[in-house]
């Protein structure tokens, strides 16, 4: 259980409550293309207003090196209205606590809603500085940090407005993707499994480290897996490969041995000339890549290997697509991880960024357990490090 204060535990009829979301959402010519985010957000914002609170939310967006339009939070006001079916103010505001931001809030009544300028706009924002977070807890009664998905990073609307804001609280998102992840880390029904993939084996080290010292099995894919080809002295044309993290592959493969770990890496691979639909592609052994070609999935053999491997798995967390989805060609190995874990009688748990994309994508969404509204933060969390965003509220 964790153990900081939640939204429960608040009393904030009439007072000004500042929300941390995560709304870092993707945006194309103004249209927010996954409103994800947005939606895991909704919870938290609904008991504040039913509560009576004026509700002040927040978040990033991007990363801006100044105020501008591209990267105002605008439309983000606009779906949360839809969403809530009611008016969220927008209070547009270079200086996200200016003038236009104070004048919004001071007319707020109770259960209303404003949402900030991009927090990004402040340069101290990412660099902690007070004056900011100073700027932020003068409009606030009561902090809650709903963004789970930013919780990795000690910024002033993360961390620095806890040191000026009394009262500080977690919001039901945060508490869910905390309880999720952590009962599968840290409390797994067993057999639990781990699926990492992904591009680079740099980004997982020290996730495949942690995790190696709690899981079953764990499972390799995604571009990562050819520097495990390397490792075991296969060549792999013109894949993905980290000849630096050629002696860390090795470590790792040694260290599962020791562990008695059941640690999985792909058996064959389908290969290209081209990450394009129409080009030339095969299935062949990790021993036989073309000296010009690439691996972009994993092959046939390995699906099979991978869907045995789960068979009989009670807790799964998966972290990194098994190859290039977002092309058909490409995508059998993602599908079929995707596939098999819908149909698990398990807790299943997709550790955000692509693989969220990719669960969704393929259809599989509303069949897994949970899937994080977390890319950056849910790696720091299976990695095992605290979250300086969780760290910093209340305890209980
Ligand atoms: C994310 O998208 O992972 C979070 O919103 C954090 O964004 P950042 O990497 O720009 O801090």
């Amino acid at each position: 259980m964790l153990n900081k204060r939640s939204v429960e535990d608040l009393q904030v009829k009439g007072k000004r409550v500042l929300v941390r979301c995560d709304f870092n959402v993707p945006i194309q010519n103004g249209e927010i293309t996954d409103i994800n985010r947005i939606v895991a957000a909704l919870p938290t914002i609904k008991k504040l207003i039913a509560d009576g609170g004026k509700v002040i939310l927040c978040s990033h967006l991007g990363k801006p090196k100044e105020p501008s339009p591209q990267f105002t939070l605008d439309p983000v006001a606009k779906k949360l209205s839809e969403l809530l079916e009611k008016e969220v103010v927008f209070a547009k505001d270079d200086e996200v606590v200016g003038a236009n931001a104070k004048a919004a809030i001071g007319s707020m009544k109770e259960g209303s809603v404003v949402l900030l300028e991009n927090t990004r706009f402040r340069k101290e924002e990412s660099k902690n500085i007070d004056s900011f977070s100073e700027d932020l807890a003068s409009i606030a009664d009561v902090y809650v940090n709903d963004a789970f998905g930013s919780s990795h990073r000690a910024h002033c609307s993360t961390v620095g407005v806890t040191k000026f804001v009394e009262i500080s609280a977690v919001g039901y998102l945060m508490q869910k993707e905390i309880e999720y992840l952590g009962n599968a880390v840290n409390n797994p029904v067993r057999p639990f499994v781990a699926i990492l993939g992904g591009s680079k084996v740099s980004d997982k080290i020290n996730v495949i480290n942690n995790l190696l010292d709690k899981v079953d099995t764990l499972i390799i894919g995604g571009g990562m897996a050819y520097t495990f080809f390397k490792a075991l002295g296969h060549e792999v044309g013109k894949s993905l490969l980290e000849e630096d993290k050629v002696p860390y592959a090795i470590e790792m493969m040694d260290k599962a041995k020791a562990k008695g770990v059941n640690f999985l890496i792909p058996v064959d691979t389908v290969i290209t000339t081209e990450i394009k639909n129409d080009a030339p592609f095969e299935t062949v052994s990790i021993d036989s890549i073309k000296a010009d070609w690439m691996g972009v999935d994993i092959g046939e053999k390995t699906r099979e290997l991978y869907k045995d491997a789960l068979k009989g798995a009670k807790t799964v967390v998966w972290n990194g697509p098994m190859g290039v989805f977002e092309l058909e060609n490409f995508a059998k190995g993602t599908f079929e991880i995707a596939k098999t874990l819908a149909d698990l009688d398990a807790t299943t748990i997709i550790g955000g960024g692509d693989s969220a994309a990719a669960v969704n994508i393929l259809g599989f969404g509303d069949k897994m357990s949970h899937i994080s509204t977390g890319g950056g933060a849910s790696l720091e969390f299976l990695e095992g490090k605290d979250l300086p965003g969780v760290e910093a509220v209340n305890d209980k």
